[in-house]
């Protein structure tokens, strides 16, 4: 039997079987399922959020060095864009003077450090931009209720989770496998594609070791 090139494994589906063990590592971190327990307080949610605010100003930054590259601007979806969601949840659960408060953390600093080096390289930002995107439209919306169930928040401190623009994510998520498998990556840039995304699941993990050694 002849193989065809198209037999090979879609971006998208390497993503997730190359991610699937970092994925239930990040899933049951202690930080993570402490939190989604309701066995931290509201503080821990302020922490996490605050983080975030680092790595996806970091995220949305190379956006414009991304968008250069070719087939750059594929991948690049406004109605993703979360920093400015944070800064509104970090307004509203830490008050005006946030940002003079929010500081990173160690594992936060390495993870903006990865994010910044994948500006240039469309493999390394696919990885990076899959794994917190893809993310936030799945298992966000589960961490979203949980946040609403045993924290008492919301709708204010957590539009983060919330994608006004995308009303239904499972169609959207689909235009988006479909972009990473329209990228002309040869054998190399997949693989390295994969590994960038297992080093962007290991980094969300540091950065919950970091968290729950303050909140747990
Ligand atoms: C409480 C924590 C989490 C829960 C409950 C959770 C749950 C889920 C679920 C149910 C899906 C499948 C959705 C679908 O099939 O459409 C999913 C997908 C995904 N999650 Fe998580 N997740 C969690 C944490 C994380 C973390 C920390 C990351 C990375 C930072 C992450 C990244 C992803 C990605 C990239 C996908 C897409 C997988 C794919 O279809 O290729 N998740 N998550």
């Amino acid at each position: 039997m002849t193989i065809l090139a198209t037999d090979r494994p879609t971006l998208s589906s390497r993503l997730r079987e190359g991610t699937r063990e970092e994925h239930e590592s990040a899933e049951s971190s202690g930080f993570i399922s402490r939190l989604m327990s309701g066995g931290l307080s509201v503080d821990a949610y302020v922490a996490l959020a605050s983080q975030q605010f680092f790595v996806y100003s970091a995220l949305e930054a190379i956006a414009d060095d991304v968008r250069t590259l070719p087939q750059g601007s594929s991948l690049l979806f406004d109605e993703l864009t979360r920093t400015p969601s944070i800064a509104r949840d970090l307004e509203h659960l830490v008050g005006p003077d946030w940002r003079a408060i929010v500081m990173p953390l160690p594992a936060t600093v390495r993870y903006v450090e990865a994010l910044e080096a994948s500006a240039t390289s469309l493999p390394r930002y696919a990885a990076h931009a899959y794994t917190r995107y893809l993310g936030d439209l799945s298992g966000g919306q589960i961490i979203k209720r949980m946040l609403e169930r045993h924290y008492g928040l919301g709708p204010e401190g957590i539009t983060f989770y919330s994608f006004e623009e995308i009303p239904k994510s499972k169609p959207f998520k689909d235009v988006y496998r479909e972009r990473l498998d329209g990228l002309e990556l040869d054998e190399e840039q997949l693989a390295e594609a994969v590994a960038e995304a297992k080093g962007a699941f290991r980094l969300n993990q540091d950065l919950f070791a970091d968290l729950g050694a303050q909140h747990c």
